[in-house]
């Protein structure tokens, strides 16, 4: 049986002191809903603040991204040893935001994905197509290549430390969501694209989210497709009410 997983993507948003307060108002808000896991993804230097605050609760911390070197003259970057050490277990990768503003690539984002399994980490891998793909009705093909390239070289024993996370940029920020069916429809060719690979029980045990503008009124239909398992949240994981609203909704 696959884990639902709810995950705010905090972005560039909340410093030490905002993120403290956010937890304190969503830890009862998200206690002893245990149907879904709750992930929180934070800017590096928010991290250990939100850890602190987050103490006691089911809330896992993340991080946004990291680097696919051990170390080096990489600078800006932040590795998956130095995540580790301040006890930093998930984090997204392949963001729509990297791959726009900072030429991520799926290479990029397929040594970023290897550095962080072989260091422990589980992975929320981040893909989806552009709006004109969707118009060109090429967004089964866009996310299978994704899928594959992404995953280039990742052994069926790491796929378990996996998420992957839909997200169909046209949706992220906009306003615009995924219907619940093009969700389904996508996730869905996801899933059979990893069964390809890793075979049809592997993949079944793979967590898959919808994201882009998922909020506390569309989350309950988006979830009840069989092939959306949880979501990553923009907009609305900065707001304690909404996001806890996404995670009841996933009960
Ligand atoms: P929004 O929920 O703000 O559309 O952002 C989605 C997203 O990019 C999560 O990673």
């Amino acid at each position: 049986m696959r884990r639902t997983v709810i995950a705010g993507n905090w972005k560039m948003n909340f410093t030490p002191a905002e993120a403290t307060e956010f937890i304190k108002v969503v830890k009862p808000l998200v206690a002893g809903k245990n149907k879904c896991d709750v992930i929180f993804c934070a800017p590096y230097v928010t991290i250990a603040a939100a850890q602190q605050a987050a103490k006691g609760s089911k809330i896992k911390i993340g991080a946004e991204n990291v680097h696919f070197a051990e170390k080096g003259a990489y600078t800006g970057e932040v590795s998956a040893k130095m995540l580790t050490a301040c006890g930093v277990e998930y984090v997204i990768i392949g963001h729509s935001e990297r791959r726009q503003y900072f030429g991520e690539t799926d290479e990029t984002v397929n040594l970023r994905t290897k550095a962080a399994l072989a260091a422990g980490m589980k992975v929320i891998l981040c893909l989806g197509e552009v709006k004109e793909q969707r118009l060109s009705g090429i967004t089964n093909e866009v996310v299978a290549m994704q899928t594959k390239l992404d995953l280039k070289d990742v052994t069926a024993e790491e796929l378990k430390n996996i998420i992957i996370a839909y997200e169909p940029v046209w949706a992220i920020g906009t306003g615009l969501t995924a219907t619940p069916e093009q969700a389904q429809e996508t996730c869905h060719v996801i899933r059979e694209t990893l069964a390809k690979l890793y075979g049809k029980k592997a993949a079944n045990g793979v967590t898959i989210q919808y994201g882009g503008s998922m909020n506390e009124k569309n989350a309950a239909e988006l979830l009840a497709k069989p092939d959306v398992d949880g979501g990553l949240i923009g907009g609305a994981s900065l707001v304690p009410e909404k996001f806890a609203a996404i995670v009841d909704a996933a009960q």
